[in-house]
């Protein structure tokens, strides 16, 4: 089934209304598998698998009672695989780059990650910057306050997450998804609450009650 740049469905087949194309990057072991489990799947591993080259994983949200599926692809982190992912960075509508809050080198790579992103991805995708293990209090080496500045810097949201004890990880891809439909162009000529009108309209893996009038998508 094709959908359009926006992520709209050409067809009337009811599988859903929109499909978003997410990705997620960042050094290797900073948890973006684990994060991807966990939203899914509701699982969490403590062994470290590297992931090879790309996988993905399909999970379909509600909002304002539309159907939206997130095509989300976890990316390995070895530089190895550099040239095979920086291949699927073209058509993602948002990208969630993480660190590792027990990593300096993770937090410090951030930067090169940004960059790759502004180098070949869609100028108007999305970035949510997510420093990864923050149930690791006594290992922190990132303070909370470095990463929410780096995020301001960038011009990026910020959620510190758990992977292992579900912090924040339904929360980080609901607000991806939501900063999405803010800037879909039919939802910024239809919506006359403005670009940030829907920011805090309510998403979840539930069908929604009756639509709400601030977002068309
Ligand atoms: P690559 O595939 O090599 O790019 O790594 P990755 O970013 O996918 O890392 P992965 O999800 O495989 O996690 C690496 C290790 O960190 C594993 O041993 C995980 O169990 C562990 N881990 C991931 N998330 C968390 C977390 O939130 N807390 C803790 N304590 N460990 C985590
Ligand atoms: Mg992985």
């Amino acid at each position: 089934m094709a959908a359009t740049q926006d992520g709209k469905q050409e067809t009337s087949e009811p599988n859903f209304d929109y499909m978003f194309k997410l990705l997620i990057i960042g050094n290797s072991s900073v948890g973006k598998t684990s994060l991807l489990f966990r939203f899914a799947d509701d699982a969490f591993t403590p062994a470290f698998v590297s992931t090879v080259g790309i996988d993905f994983k399909i999970k379909t949200l509600y909002k304002n009672n539309k159907r939206i599926k997130l095509q989300i692809w976890d990316t390995a982190g070895q530089e190895r695989y550099r040239t095979i992912t920086t291949a699927y960075y073209r058509g993602a509508m948002g990208f969630i780059l993480m660190y590792d809050i027990t990593n300096e080198e993770s937090f410090a790579a951030v930067q090169d990650w940004s960059t790759q992103i502004k180098t070949y991805s869609w100028e108007n995708a999305q970035v949510i910057l997510v420093g990864n293990k923050c149930d690791m209090e006594e290992e922190r080496i990132v303070s909370v306050d470095s990463g929410r500045l780096l995020a301001e810097q960038l011009g990026f949201e910020f959620y510190e997450t758990s992977a292992k004890d579900n912090i924040n990880i339904t929360q980080t891809f609901q607000r991806l998804v939501d900063i999405i439909c803010d800037k879909m162009p039919d939802t910024l000529d239809s919506d006359p609450a403005g670009p940030t009108g829907s920011a805090t309209t309510k998403l979840t893996d539930q069908p929604a009650p009756p639509p709400q009038s601030d977002c068309s998508c």
